[in-house]
């Protein structure tokens, strides 16, 4: 028998799109602010547009909220109060959801982070990507090492204890001995999560035109994940997704409902959002135009979305896989069942094969991925394809 889709917890994710600057390795929807940024009409943009979404998700319950970018710490506090309040006189909010918002360590004000705290703000996720000036200014980056630190500083000291800092390895001009140090730097400010990533050279990017000289072959890239991944492990932070490492109850809710194939509007320039339709039994993705000028223009009508995709039942294996595998403890069969309303018994063939390989762990109820499926993550995931 097909399975129900029944609809699992809800996110909502807002884009805020300027950045001071455009970092050269960055391909995230974001732009350089020219002049003085109008944030009043992209607040006004972004309730109409969730407005426009409302009708997807009646009577749900939003558990949690991400702010991302982009630079989300342009924003001024009564910006994101203004939001907040929209959404939460739209749509039930759980007494306990977690509200997180990107900052970039160079927009730090004294005062902002009091602000983001009583609009209800309670995570702050910091772009840090390194400790070590030389790589900052390699990368691009608008702050120094002594910024970043004050920044989380200034955070904490406005009483934000769940803090999660972004750094990057296998950076231009980076050894194993210099990702080490930038982990200690952190680990001296005592964040409740760090994420850490591989630095990528993606397409239409300034380093993929022009790659920086000096970045770790992928023998040293891999030295360094590995032995950064110890000692992470080793100062409490367990790893638990592909690139991210936590202290004990300090998981991204927000980024974990994403990796458990759960529900999320998505407002804002670029936004995406992916929603289960009870009534009609199916799901459906959403995207919104990328460009804020044309975003804000059509915010509130048809013409903002850039396209709506049903899923086809059986893209949503490959789907679901592409984001749960990425766990470490992996998924529960049920989950699968009810999330995606396929049966266990149509993915059951790639299953044996991955189990045969050595890459899952099946048993009657979960599915785990094995340190080997880990480092073959794309082989894995194309079985369910
Ligand atoms: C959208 S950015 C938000 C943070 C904020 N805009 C900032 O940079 O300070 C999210 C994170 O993605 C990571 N990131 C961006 N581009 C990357 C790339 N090419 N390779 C690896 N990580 C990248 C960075 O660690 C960055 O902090
Ligand atoms: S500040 Fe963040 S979002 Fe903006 S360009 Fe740099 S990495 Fe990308």
């Amino acid at each position: 028998m097909t399975p129900a889709l029944i609809p699992p917890p809800l996110s909502l994710y807002v884009h805020l799109p300027w950045c001071v600057r455009k970092c050269p390795y960055c391909d995230f929807n974001s732009h350089a602010g020219k002049g003085a940024l109008p944030f009043d009409d992209y607040v006004d943009a972004l309730v109409r547009d969730l407005e426009h979404d409302l009708p997807l998700a009646w009577g749900r319950t939003v558990h949690s909220v991400f702010f991302g970018g982009g630079t989300p710490s342009l924003f001024p506090p009564d910006a994101i109060d203004r939001i907040l309040q929209a959404a939460s006189s739209r749509l039930r909010f759980a007494p306990e959801a977690e509200i997180t918002l990107e900052a970039n360590p160079g927009t730090a004000e004294h005062g902002r982070f009091d602000g983001y705290r009583a609009a209800g703000v309670n995570r702050i996720s910091f772009g840090i990507q390194s400790f070590d000036d030389g790589c900052l200014q390699r990368l691009g980056r608008i702050h120094d090492s002594a910024e970043a630190e004050a920044a989380v500083r200034l955070a904490q000291d406005a009483g934000f204890d769940n803090l999660n800092l972004d750094l990057m390895y296998a950076l231009p001009g980076q050894d194993l001995g210099m990702a080490l140090a930038d982990l200690e730097r952190a680990f001296a400010l005592q964040p409740a999560h760090i994420s850490h990533y591989q630095l990528t050279l993606e397409p239409n990017t300034v380093f993929f035109a022009q790659p920086p000289q000096g970045i770790p072959d992928d023998d040293d890239a891999w030295d360094i994940q590995e032995r950064c991944q110890e000692r992470l492990a080793e100062a409490g932070y367990a790893h638990y997704e592909t690139s991210a490492y936590a202290r004990e109850g300090r998981q991204c809710a927000h980024n974990l409902n994403y990796w458990r194939y759960g529900d999320y509007l998505g407002i804002g320039a670029g936004a995406h959002g992916k929603i289960t339709l009870g009534a009609e039994q199916t799901i459906l993705r959403r995207w919104k135009h990328k460009h804020p000028a044309t975003w804000m223009e059509a915010a509130g009508g048809a013409g903002a979305i850039g396209g709506d995709d049903r899923i086809e039942p059986s893209r949503r294996p490959f789907e679901f896989m592409l984001n749960a595998l990425r766990l470490h403890q992996g998924f529960a069969l049920a989950d699968f069942e009810v999330r995606t309303g396929m049966s266990r018994d149509s993915i059951q063939a790639a299953l044996q094969l991955a189990g045969q390989r050595e890459w899952l762990v099946v048993s009657d109820s979960h599915v785990v991925p094995t340190a080997l499926g880990r480092r073959f993550a794309n082989d894995v995931i194309a079985l369910f394809l």
